[in-house]
């Protein structure tokens, strides 16, 4: 029974990203700002997905700054290999972190933050920015939201006016 739901869960969620993403490919094609579109991406993922913070650092001077979001107050600055944001950012690719707590590294915005997946854009293959993405329960991300968050994050990367 539990494995059932479990199940069940997973193809909820595969389901959700499969209407999301094409959605969110339309919004962003009508209009150029990158901020706006910033904005509005992580608006409709925080809406459709159960997360607790969604959204965006960006890098200026060396270093990540807090970007569009949704969800609690965040840190502003993450410096490069600090956190998980640092981390996706030194290695260029994702981090899937199960339990922050258990994460050496980890910069605690938010009490309520039990697990973390961070997903690196680049542009001419050097990181811009990092979709960052905090959930209240521990494991909730699994390898199909890296999929599918991977081919939403290939999008922005072709969309996008970074
Ligand atoms: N936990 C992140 C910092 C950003 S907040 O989660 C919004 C990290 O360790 O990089």
């Amino acid at each position: 029974m539990a494995e059932e739901l479990q199940s069940n869960k997973i193809q909820d969620v595969g389901k959700r990203y499969e209407e999301l993403i094409p959605q969110i490919e339309a919004l962003i094609s009508y209009e150029s700002d990158l901020i706006a579109n910033l904005a509005n991406v992580s608006a409709a993922l925080f809406q459709a997905m159960d997360y607790l913070w969604v959204g965006f650092y960006i890098v200026k001077n060396d270093e990540l700054v807090l970007g569009p979001y949704q969800g609690p107050i965040a840190c502003t600055r993450i410096q490069k290999g600090k956190g998980v944001c640092g981390v996706a950012w030194a290695e260029a690719r994702t981090i899937l972190v199960d339990d922050v707590n258990a994460f050496p590294n980890h910069i605690a915005c938010s009490s309520e933050s039990n697990s973390e997946i961070v997903i690196p854009i680049q542009k001419d293959g050097k990181v811009v920015m990092v979709l960052d993405i905090d959930s209240a329960d521990v494991a909730a991300f699994t390898e199909l939201d890296q999929k599918h968050l991977e081919s939403l994050v290939e999008i922005l990367q072709n969309t996008l006016e970074i």
